[in-house]
């Protein structure tokens, strides 16, 4: 990835975080766009310690104005962009007959229309450079889940959106992957054991029986299909759930 630059969605913590360090190893310059200001600053620091230049964008990204301005901002600081990794996600388990309209608005507008806006402000700087969408997924989008059916959906929708994109560019210099990865110790899965009155059964259809995925496997395959390596990736899939989806 040396001279080449690389935005990152959801980088001030979990895997976003590791996937832009991973990418300043491999010599690319980061745009680090999160909410999280001071995640992000705590981010721009380990990537510049690797000797990249980072830009921190914090803003939300449920507001597609910002989703073109951290492209746009992107560009004019490092005069390119060659991989767009789609990593912020919000997950809010709930039972769904109690989910608010704003929870479920929430969900959509970060999970599944935020990766849209950018990979629309994204796609004429692609093409130029030959570049990558990576969009990060999750073992949910493959089998339905209980008390996440928000997160379940706009997780599908974000896998079909992939497939999608990479049939109607099909024929340009542009590459559309996914990769879903089963649970891994962030906050954002720190975030379920907060649900009152679940069902432990029917949570246990889909709890890890070989333990949680490494971040760190994840955000090398993210960064991998970001990279010029993959070349002969279009529209893939990739699990990464230690099992979940096998059976
Ligand atoms: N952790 C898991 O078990 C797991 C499993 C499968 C898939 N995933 C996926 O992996 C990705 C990374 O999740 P993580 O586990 O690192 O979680 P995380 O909560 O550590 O990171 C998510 C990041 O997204 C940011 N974000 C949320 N809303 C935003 C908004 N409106 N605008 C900008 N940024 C926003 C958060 O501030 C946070 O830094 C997500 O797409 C998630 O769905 C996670």
């Amino acid at each position: 990835m040396t001279g080449k630059a690389a935005l990152v969605s959801g980088a001030a913590a979990g895997l976003g975080r590791a996937t832009a360090l991973v990418l300043a190893r491999a010599g690319a310059d980061l745009c680090l766009v999160d909410i999280d200001a001071v995640g992000l600053e705590a981010t721009a620091d380990q990537v510049r310690a690797e000797g990249a230049r980072a830009l921190v964008q914090a803003v939300d990204l449920a507001i597609p104005d910002n989703c073109r301005s951290a492209v746009l901002a992107a560009v004019e600081t490092f005069g390119r962009l060659d991989a767009l990794c789609n990593i912020a996600a919000v997950f809010i388990p709930c039972h769904s007959a109690d989910m608010s309209n704003e929870a479920w608005d929430r969900t959509i507008a970060v999970n599944l229309s935020a990766p849209f806006h950018l990979i629309q402000a994204a796609i004429p700087q692609l093409l130029e450079s030959h570049g990558a969408v990576v969009n990060v997924t999750s073992c949910a989008a493959h089998v339905g889940q209980a008390y996440t059916a928000a997160y379940c959906a706009t997780k599908a929708g974000l896998t079909h959106l992939t497939r999608s994109l990479a049939m109607e560019y099909m024929h340009r210099e542009i590459r559309f992957n996914a990769v879903a990865p089963g649970g891994m110790m962030t906050a954002l899965a720190a975030g379920f054991r907060q649900l009152q009155d679940a069902d432990a059964t029917l949570v246990t259809r889909y709890s890890p029986l070989r333990g949680l995925v490494e971040i760190t496997d994840v955000a090398d395959m993210v960064a991998f299909l970001a990279s010029d390596a993959a070349s002969g990736y279009h529209g893939a899939c990739i699990n990464i759930d230690n099992g979940i989806t096998a059976g």
